[in-house]
């Protein structure tokens, strides 16, 4: 633990990308920002090739492609990790943590994955890893679920926060396009990433929520039990049909507490899928590259978080504010306490102290709304036939609209009420079987 600072907080940068770069740009430029960041002193960057034409000119010497050099460096306070990726990202931050540093990180899919570790050895060694930046790019959502908000019981958190789905459903929606040519579209214009995988795919989303649901509930969360759906097979007739029935489609994040919410350790629901959003939401109208959280809690009751979740300036916007949390706390704590046990006092709302796993509710046990669209030959008896099916499954219709004709099959479109997801999926094998039926080319979740 680096101790006695009186002046100048040293400052180590692994990673000179897009979020590091404008890392860089706040801290060379503290005019009319925050006075403490004169205490700021950005020792070295870490990058990968020297050779690379920067935006900034840095002295050469503070610039070295050995990163282990930085978190080895025995006088830097602050290690800023905005490389990405698990490795070396995660060996990196486990050495700094080992030789007293403070952590600020970007890295979602690092602290989804090897939060525990990375937390455990953080509270042994009495360091802080912050991660406003993971989430929501600029928006300032961790730090209130950790201390604004920490007075709640929160009940739920709904998020739109992957910022290339949501551009892409956006021009969707406004051109009537679909999925494969406006996303082709979305990375000629630098929207999307040459491997779209991870946005697409709805895992960059899964990751944020675990990491959101876990500090919003005070517990861990395991990455690999999050439900995820992506958005590559929503076409531009569900758009369509959605915008008729007053809804429009986004990727949505949703961590929801079950039961009754007195027991210490409740029940949840966390769960990553394009769903129907109502009009009238306040989601609904957030749209393009921008996120928000919309965040329930007993007693505030609905606080929406809104603004742009990716990109350098917001980002780095982000890294910073937790540059600065840390140097504030380093500046207080000249000559810090220990406690009896001899590990140094961490700030208990700024460290993520929580040690007990949940275990999150699988998909099958949910209650949901849905939205399905069957292609069905044009008999009569079909709609009837459908009804039966889900009736039978206690499935209760809140809508069922025959559109029209497509592919020589008459299309029909149905929005139940809230059912069990078991129960809806055992009625969907069931039409399925009927001859009348010849496919079911959508299913979706509406909030
Ligand atoms: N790829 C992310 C997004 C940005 O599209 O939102 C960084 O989290």
């Amino acid at each position: 633990m680096v101790t006695g600072i009186t002046v100048g907080i040293k400052v180590g940068l692994l990673g000179m990308g897009t979020v590091g770069t404008g890392t860089v740009e706040i801290l060379l430029n503290p005019k009319d920002r925050h006075p403490l960041m004169k205490e700021l002193e950005l020792s070295r960057v870490g990058v990968r090739s020297m050779a690379k034409p920067r935006q900034f000119q840095l002295p050469e010497e503070r610039l070295t492609t050995d990163l282990a050099a930085i978190v080895n460096d025995p006088s830097i306070h602050i290690i800023v990790e905005v490389i990405g990726g698990i490795e070396p990202a995660r060996s990196l931050i486990l050495q700094a943590i080992a030789n007293g540093k403070h952590i600020v990180t970007a890295n979602k899919a690092l602290i989804a994955r090897h939060g525990s570790e990375i937390f455990d050895a953080a509270n042994r060694a009495g360091v802080y890893v912050l991660l406003e930046a993971a989430v929501g790019g600029g928006i300032p959502v961790v730090e209130p679920l950790k201390q604004s908000l920490c007075a709640n019981r929160i009940m739920s958190l709904i998020g739109i926060i992957n910022g290339t789905t949501n551009y892409i459903l956006t021009r969707m929606q406004q051109e009537g396009g679909d999925f494969a040519h406006i996303l082709q579209d979305a990375q000629r214009l630098g929207y999307a990433e040459a491997d779209p995988s991870a946005d697409v795919n709805g895992w960059d989303a899964a990751d944020k929520i675990s990491i959101l649901a876990a500090l919003a509930f005070g517990g861990r969360i395991k990455r690999e039990e999050v439900y995820c759906e992506g958005i590559g097979q929503i076409t531009a007739a569900d758009i369509s049909y959605s915008d008729k029935l007053g809804f429009v489609i986004k990727l949505l994040a949703i961590a929801r507490r079950w039961g009754d919410g007195e027991g210490d350790q409740p029940q949840l629901q966390v769960q990553v899928h394009p769903t129907l959003v109502p009009k009238s939401h306040p989601l609904s109208s957030v749209n393009d590259v921008y996120n928000a959280i919309l965040v329930e809690g007993d007693p505030v009751g609905e606080v929406m978080f809104f603004g742009r979740g990716a990109g350098a300036g917001p980002t780095a916007s982000a890294v910073v504010a937790d540059i600065l949390n840390i140097a504030a706390l380093l500046t207080v704590e000249r000559g810090h306490q220990r406690q009896s046990s001899g590990y140094p006092v961490l700030d208990p709302l700024l460290a993520c102290t929580h040690q007990e796993y949940y275990a999150l509710i699988p998909i099958t046990h949910t209650k949901s709304r849905f939205y399905a669209r069957f292609l069905t030959h044009d008999h009569p008896g079909v709609i009837g036939k459908l009804g039966t099916c889900f009736g039978n499954r206690n499935v209760s219709l809140e809508s069922v609209v025959q559109i029209g004709l497509r592919e020589q099959c008459a299309e029909i479109v149905v929005v139940t009420h809230g059912v069990n997801e078991y129960d809806f999926r055992a009625a969907l094998s069931e039409i399925e079987t009927l001859n009348a039926i010849h496919s079911i080319p959508s299913v979706l979740r509406v909030l």
